[in-house]
């Protein structure tokens, strides 16, 4: 089938590139000049495990290109993703403004019928929207909106593509449904068939019921650290239970990233435009942020004054496996230790690129124990793999002071306490640092 993608982020250029391996001839399409030549050269823009390799094959076999010429994209071809971001806006609502661009541009081009999807995560009824400013813009040619939201995480894009737990189509024509489904056929996959409004909907409140549930765990992990109890073990006395079940009850520093923290607020605002409410994901939100203050505190109480310290910063992504710091709790933590005084030192293995743009004064180092040469304190807010492979006994001996703050539980707390060091981590026992 022939398929244009329309922006080739994240969620473009993965969807796009993993449609190529199932077969399909796929245009890649973005406004960014800069990236098309870049992936027209070769240089993929964003780290996600696998995804270079892909490209590189699906380029061989002439099924996947990249332009910046949105024209040429819409005339050749039937089924057209929009895959642009949906940034907050200052009132939490999303910004549908490159969805309303790129609606116009491929009402502007169609030379026949087409299907058009959204695919980046929109507030309910934007389909309605996308619908009147292509009608508005071309009222000559036939065509379909259709909905079928993206679920994958980064860092395992290329597997949840390939393997979806479902994958979720709201149509409303049977031309339309026809076409969906006989691209999604080779995926094998559980299909969802609603209307457009349904599967918006699933969008928003899927990944507002994981950010519930990080949220939850989170708060329960607090409860924990005041009685000595073990979020962990509580975590998996929970998750045993098939009804809740254990992923996404990681308790830590709180969620981050580009999806999570804007989805939840633009989930409310549309509620709110609605006439109806969602409180509980506004107390969501609120964990969310008092999750950075936690750490910043547990900071605080291990160095008692953090103006002048030097403290080594392991991880700079909002999650392992990627260069994405959109969100991250990092940026926030070191921002709030530099509003102190605090001299940083950081390390992350994919995302300092990113990370030198918006953090100026920070000190990015070529490895973790370069970070923590000198530390008074070492915080972890990623937990990279590499990380846990660490001798921590050389660390030791290369901080100026044995303290760790774990904000993702990544180590086990008494082998640390046994090696010497003052650790504290994230409502496990044994976190008291002084
Ligand atoms: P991104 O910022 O990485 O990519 C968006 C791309 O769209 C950019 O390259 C930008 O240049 C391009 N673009 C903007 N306006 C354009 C236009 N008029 N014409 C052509 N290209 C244009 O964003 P992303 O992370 O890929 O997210 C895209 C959407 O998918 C968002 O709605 C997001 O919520 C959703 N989503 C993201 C993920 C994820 O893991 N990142 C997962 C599921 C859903
Ligand atoms: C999330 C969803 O998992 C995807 O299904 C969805 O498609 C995507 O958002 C989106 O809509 O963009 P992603 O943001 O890539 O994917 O990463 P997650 O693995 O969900 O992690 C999000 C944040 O939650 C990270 O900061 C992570 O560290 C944190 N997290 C996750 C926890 O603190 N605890 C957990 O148990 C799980």
């Amino acid at each position: 089938m022939n398929i244009a993608i329309i922006g080739t982020g994240y969620v473009g250029l993965v969807s796009g590139t993993c449609f190529a391996e199932l077969g399909n001839d796929v245009i890649c399409v973005d406004n960014n000049k800069e990236k098309i030549a870049s992936l027209n050269k070769g240089v993929v823009p964003i780290y996600e495990p696998g995804l270079e390799e892909l490209i590189r094959k699906n380029r061989r076999k002439n099924r996947l290109r990249f332009t910046s010429c949105i024209k040429e994209a819409v005339e050749k071809t039937k089924i057209i993703f929009i895959a642009v971001g949906t940034p907050p806006k200052l009132d939490g609502g999303a910004d549908l403004r490159y969805i309303e661009q790129v609606s116009r541009d491929v009402a502007r081009y169609m030379n026949n019928y087409k299907v058009v999807v959204e695919k980046s995560t929109v507030p309910v009824e934007t389909n309605k929207w996308v619908k009147y400013i292509m009608r508005l813009n071309n009222h000559k040619i036939d065509f379909d909106v259709a909905s079928n939201p993206e679920f994958l995480k980064e860092g395992s894009a290329i597997s949840d593509f390939m393997n979806p737990d479902r994958v979720v189509l709201g149509v409303e024509s049977e031309r339309a449904k026809k076409l969906l489904l006989k691209l999604y056929k080779p995926l094998k996959a559980p299909i969802v068939v609603t209307n457009i409004q349904s599967a918006e909907i699933i969008k928003h409140a899927s990944n507002s019921f994981l950010a519930t549930k990080i949220s939850f765990i989170n708060s329960v992990a607090n409860i924990c650290e005041k009685v000595g109890a073990d979020i962990e073990k509580v975590a998996e006395g929970m998750g045993l239970d098939k009804r809740i079940g254990s992923s996404f009850l990681n308790a830590g520093v709180g969620y981050g990233g580009s999806c999570f923290p804007k989805d939840v607020q633009a989930f409310v605002r549309i509620a709110e435009r609605l006439g109806c409410r969602i409180d509980i994901l506004k107390e969501v939100e609120k964990i969310n942020k008092q999750q950075r203050k936690l750490i910043f505190s547990k900071i605080e109480k291990a160095l008692w004054i953090i103006n002048g310290k030097n403290i080594g910063v392991l991880g700079i992504a909002f999650k392992p496996n990627t260069d994405d710091i959109r969100s991250a709790p990092a940026i926030d933590i070191i921002k709030m230790l530099q509003g102190e005084g605090a001299k940083i030192r950081a390390y992350d293995p994919k995302a300092m690129e990113h990370a030198k743009k918006i953090l100026p004064n920070v000190d990015f180092c070529k490895n973790s124990y370069d970070a923590a040469r000198g530390a008074d304190a070492l915080v972890i807010m990623t937990e990279w793999d590499s990380f846990k492979k660490i001798d921590f006994a050389k660390m030791k001996k290369i901080m100026r002071h044995p303290i760790i703050i774990d904000a993702r539980n990544m180590l086990d707390p008494k082998k640390m306490k046994k090696m010497g060091f003052n650790y504290t981590s994230v409502g496990r026992p044994g976190h008291e640092i002084l």
